[in-house]
């Protein structure tokens, strides 16, 4: 799920949510809990207590109490016909929760979602770097298989998983216009299976990178507003020539 959510200025928030496939229904409902739910967890109590803010603390009482809803659009469709739609033009944010790692040309994917956002808007994702078949016993399964293997076995499946890892995301970004601020990587202890079982388009690459199973990104678009130069968390090496895109 993909929340895209414009400015505020207009006194309106728009959300976006895209999918490819039909996945959910739009309630009401379920947006008034989720902000009645958020106004009482006591993570978010922490983050008001440190960064207050009266707006977002009324904005998300009026939501919890039905007085405020809003425009609220879901889109099933491929994203060429989001853009082409015209709605998601300048979003200040963009959200997607283990969403990314099921996109097959991902390297597009991004080009396209950096270009409608604004300059200076957001981009929070969680992005599931682990096989989604062998998760627990052999989370990097896939990484074994060779580039034709996995072409003609996995390329129309859909919702098959790209290979890209937590580096080749993290360098593309930092190209393609966006400053990282935070870089949360989920890892394993250890490797599941021996280095030479993995394919060597693979082989080569970082031990944290390769154990690394989700990775919480926080980036900002630069831009006008965003004057500082952009770059990659320096921990984390890239891949440029090598960009495994399947
Ligand atoms: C693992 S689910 C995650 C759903 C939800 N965000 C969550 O955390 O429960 C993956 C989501 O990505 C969507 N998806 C799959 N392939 C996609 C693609 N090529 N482009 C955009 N979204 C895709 C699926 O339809 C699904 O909603």
């Amino acid at each position: 799920m993909w929340a895209l959510n414009h400015s505020r200025a207009a006194g309106m928030v728009t959300v976006i949510l895209w999918d490819v496939f039909p996945n959910m229904i739009v309630d009401a409902n379920a947006v008034q809990e989720a902000a009645r739910a958020l106004l009482d967890s006591p993570v978010f109590h922490d983050v008001q207590k440190a960064l207050p803010d009266d707006r977002m603390d009324q904005t998300l009482g009026a939501v919890a109490r039905g007085e405020l809803l809003g425009d609220i659009r879901y889109r099933v469709q491929p994203l060429p016909e989001l853009i082409a739609a015209g709605e998601a033009n300048d979003v200040t944010l963009v959200y997607s929760q283990s969403a990314i790692e099921c996109i097959w040309n991902v390297a597009d994917f991004w080009r396209a979602i950096i270009g409608l956002t604004k300059a200076g808007g957001w981009h929070s994702h969680r992005i599931d770097l682990s096989d989604h078949g062998r998760r627990e016993t052999n989370y990097i399964e896939m990484l074994e298989w060779s580039p034709i293997g996995y072409y003609v076995t996995m390329r129309f499946i859909p919702g098959a998983i790209n290979r890209w890892r937590a580096s080749t995301h993290m360098t593309f970004l930092a190209e393609a216009g966006l400053k990282i601020l935070s870089a949360s990587r989920e890892t394993r202890e250890v490797l599941p299976i021996p280095r030479s079982r993995i394919n060597r388009m693979f082989r080569s690459l970082d031990e944290v990178d390769l154990r690394t199973t989700a990775i919480d990104l926080v980036a900002v678009k630069q831009g006008k507003r965003q004057t500082s130069g952009g770059g990659v968390d320096p921990g984390c090496r890239g891949h440029p020539k090598d960009r495994p895109y399947s």
